[in-house]
């Protein structure tokens, strides 16, 4: 089948029970499990969700035909999700969420404490030379990085079987490690299979959750800034072995607010001189990226947005000298409860200068919780429908988006959503929608015969 036919992909029904296993235990992780057992037990609504809540326009807009996601695409119901989870910290995700301090207690904790109790971590393949602030006592007793793998790969099998799952996800929801680069070892599986052997430093934790998870064959989504599977001997593992992966770095926050408004000052031709943006935020994870090595796994994948949408190669004159800076505070009273400032100088005709103030008061983990979700959903589906390998429709979740090697990355939303919803179209077979519209001005635009 072409890419451009218009033929629905067969793709297997969404039976039986879908694993979701994530690694971390922290804020957004136990955000995500919480809010799921909350809206399957009809206690909240799926808000910030596009699996559950959005809908996909098919055909001409006279048609009037505007199915929900769920209803295009067969998706795993919220029924048939079961959780499970790895943390060196032993607290189950009663605990942890209390900790995360992200949900109300009494009104979001109390009323599913028995399913969040019974969700205990299984003990975790954690070093803290790659994540230096934390050391929990829930590891994995092994040092040797083989033995790392095998015993997560056992974790997969023994996860499925105790929960009679059908299907297994797992997504990255930890900390971000230090700042690796991409080496020789990353180049090809023989190579990485060989530095695995030799406990090679430049293979992380995060990669041997991600290599176990491609061996069991099980979908991966990367949450965080590491490289982890968006190197070359895991992509291409991934495609051979037929299992779709996606990453990094959710999309939630200033990124999220960067992207949507750097397409506008380009679309208007508006020149940049710089953008400065900072962050306070005092949760756990403002506490590893406190952390230089770790904080500059981070500033790696926010730097790039700016470059790739304003493309200063091509407009030296509008964004040649532009200054980017991004920095992150860690700020304990703040916990979850994140706050970004941009200051955006931009200049327009003549050469004005001119700024712009965003001031972003938002919940990292609310945020984050539903994309947990939907690359979940998405991910379980990419797999029933055969698709392997780097799911870049999946680029709308996320800061960095992985793509095929001499592709630059699309950071636009509105482009990414064009993409994921123009994907799931394929999937079900309907027209794409081009938003050309000359078909509703036939008359005017086009010739008489
Ligand atoms: N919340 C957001 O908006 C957002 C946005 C983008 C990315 N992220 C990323 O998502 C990740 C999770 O964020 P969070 O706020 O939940 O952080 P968190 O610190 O609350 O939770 C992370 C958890 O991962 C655990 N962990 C660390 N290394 C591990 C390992 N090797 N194996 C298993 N568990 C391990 C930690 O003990 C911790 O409990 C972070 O990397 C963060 O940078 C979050």
């Amino acid at each position: 089948m072409s890419t451009t036919d218009n033929v629905a992909l067969p793709v297997a029904p969404a039976d039986g029970k879908l694993g979701v296993v994530c690694v971390g235990l922290g804020a957004v992780a136990t955000t995500f499990i919480a809010g799921v057992e909350l809206i399957r037990r009809g206690m909240a609504e799926p808000i910030g969700s596009l699996t559950q809540m959005g809908t996909v326009r098919l055909g001409k807009r006279t048609d009037d035909r505007s199915p929900a996601v769920t209803e295009l695409v067969p998706l795993a119901g919220l029924d048939d999700i079961v959780f499970g989870a790895w943390d060196p910290y032993p607290d189950d995700a009663y605990v942890s969420a209390l900790n995360a301090g992200v949900l109300d207690a009494a009104r979001h904790l109390e009323p599913i404490g028995d399913t969040l109790r019974a969700i205990r971590p299984m003990p975790a393949a954690f070093d803290p030379s790659y994540v230096k602030k934390l050391d929990g006592p829930n590891v994995k007793p092994s040092r040797s990085k083989r033995e790392l793998l095998e015993g997560i790969r056992d974790d997969l099998r023994a996860f499925r079987e105790e929960h009679d799952a059908d299907r297994l996800v797992m997504i990255w929801c930890a900390s971000t490690e230090i700042f690796v680069d991409l080496g020789p070892v990353h180049a090809d599986i023989d190579a990485f299979n060989a530095a695995i052997d030799a406990d090679d430093t430049d293979i992380t934790p995060s990669m041997l959750y991600a290599y176990a998870a491609l061996l069991e064959g099980v979908p991966f989504a990367n949450g965080a800034p590491n490289l982890t599977v968006d190197v070359p001997a895991l992509r291409d593992f991934a495609s051979a072995n037929g299992v779709p992966i996606c990453g990094k770095d959710f999309k939630t926050g200033q990124t999220l607010i960067k992207t949507v408004l750097a397409p506008m000052f380009k679309a208007r031709m508006l020149g940049m001189a710089g953008w400065y943006s900072t962050n306070i935020l005092g949760n756990r994870d403002g506490e590893v990226l406190d952390d230089p090595e770790s904080f500059r796994t981070k500033e790696t994948s926010k730097l790039g947005v700016l470059d790739t949408i304003l493309q200063p190669d091509t407009y030296p004159t509008l964004y040649g000298d532009m200054h980017h800076v991004v920095r992150i505070n860690y700020y304990p009273p703040r916990g979850d409860n994140k706050e970004g400032w941009d200051n955006i100088d931009f200049f327009g005709w003549l050469g004005y200068p001119m700024q712009m103030k965003v001031d972003l008061l938002c919940r990292d983990s609310i945020l984050a919780a539903p994309l947990a979700l939907d690359l979940a959903l998405f991910l379980d589906l990419a797999q029933r429908a055969g698709m392997s390998g780097i799911q870049e429709w999946l680029s709308f979740y996320f800061k960095a988006p992985q793509v095929a090697p001499g592709l630059y990355a699309e950071h636009d939303l509105f482009i990414q959503q064009t993409k994921l919803k123009n994907t799931l179209r394929w999937i079900a077979g309907e027209d794409q929608i081009t938003h050309l519209g000359v078909e509703y001005y036939a008359d005017d635009y086009l010739p008489d015969d």
